[in-house]
C-alpha cells in the first residue's frame, strides 16, 4: 500500500485540490525517484481537470471511489503502484472522506482566514481525531491558507489553529501564482520557482515527506 495523504475539509473553495496538486509535484520534483501518484475522488474533479492538461507527466492520476461512497477505497488505494498517493476529496465529511481519514498517513486540513473557514474545521479535525485514536501513527496537519500577505489575519489564524490541532509550520498566502499554474496545467514548482509560493509550499512538503519518513529531499 502507497503512503496515502489526504487533503479533507468540507467546505468547497478551501484550497483542498490547490495543496492536493502543488504538493504532488513539488514532492515528485524534490524527490525524482519517488513514484507520486494522485487520486481523485471528487465527483467535480477538479484534480483530473488540472491534470488532464497534459503538462504534469511524471505523476499518475488515478480516479477511485467512483460509487461516490468509496466502498472499495482500501482495495483501490492498494492497488496504486507508487510510493505515495495523494487524495482529493469532495467538500463534505461523509462516506468517502470518512473511509480516507482511516487510510491516510498524513491527513491536511486547509483552513482559510474567515470565520466561516475555521468554524468549518471542527468536524474534519474531529473525524480526523477519531482516526488518530484507532492509528496514533497518523499526522493531522492544519495547514493555513489563503493569508493575505501584510495583514495580521496570518499570526491570529496561526494562534487560533493552534489551539485546535498541529499547525503546519508553512503558512500558505492568497497569491495568485496557486491560480494561474492551475490554468498552465502544472504545479508551482514548475511554474513559479523563486517565488514565496514555490517555498511556502516546498516547506509544507518537506514537513509532510518527513512525516512520511522519505528522508531528506534531493
Ligand atoms: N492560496 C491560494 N491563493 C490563491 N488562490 C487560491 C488559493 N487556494 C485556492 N485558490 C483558488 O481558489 C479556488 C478554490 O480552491 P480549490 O483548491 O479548488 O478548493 P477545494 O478543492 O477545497 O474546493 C481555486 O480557483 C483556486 O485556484
Ligand atoms: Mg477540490
Amino acid at each position: 500500500m502507497p503512503k496515502t495523504v489526504v487533503c479533507l475539509q468540507q467546505k468547497g473553495g478551501s484550497s483542498k485540490t490547490t495543496l492536493c496538486i502543488h504538493v504532488a509535484t513539488m514532492l515528485k520534483h524534490l524527490y525524482p525517484r519517488k513514484k507520486v501518484a494522485v487520486a481523485d475522488a471528487d465527483p467535480q474533479q477538479s484534480a483530473t481537470m488540472w491534470m488532464g492538461k497534459g503538462a504534469i507527466e511524471d505523476i499518475e492520476l488515478i480516479q477511485v471511489a467512483q460509487d461516490g461512497d468509496g466502498k472499495q477505497l482500501k482495495k483501490e488505494l492498494a492497488d496504486i503502484n507508487a510510493d505515495v498517493v495523494f487524495l482529493d476529496l469532495p467538500p463534505f465529511v461523509e462516506s468517502v472522506s470518512l473511509r480516507a481519514a482511516l487510510y491516510g498517513n498524513v491527513i491536511l486540513v486547509p483552513v482559510g482566514p474567515s470565520e466561516l473557514d475555521i468554524s468549518a474545521a471542527q468536524r474534519p479535525l474531529d473525524v480526523c481525531n477519531e482516526a488518530v485514536g484507532l492509528d496514533p501513527t497518523k499526522v493531522v496537519l492544519i495547514v493555513p491558507t489563503r493569508v493575505r500577505e501584510g495583514t495580521a489575519a496570518g499570526k491570529e489564524l496561526r494562534d487560533v489553529l493552534a489551539e485546535m490541532g498541529r499547525v503546519s509550520k508553512a503558512t500558505i498566502g492568497m497569491r495568485t501564482a496557486y491560480s494561474d499554474a492551475v490554468s498552465a496545467g502544472v504545479g508551482v514548482n514548475h511554474f513559479a520557482p523563486g517565488t514565496k509560493a514555490y517555498s511556502e509550499i516546498e516547506e509544507l512538503t518537506i514537513e509532510i515527506a518527513k512525516e512520511l519518513g522519505f528522508g531528506r529531499p534531493k
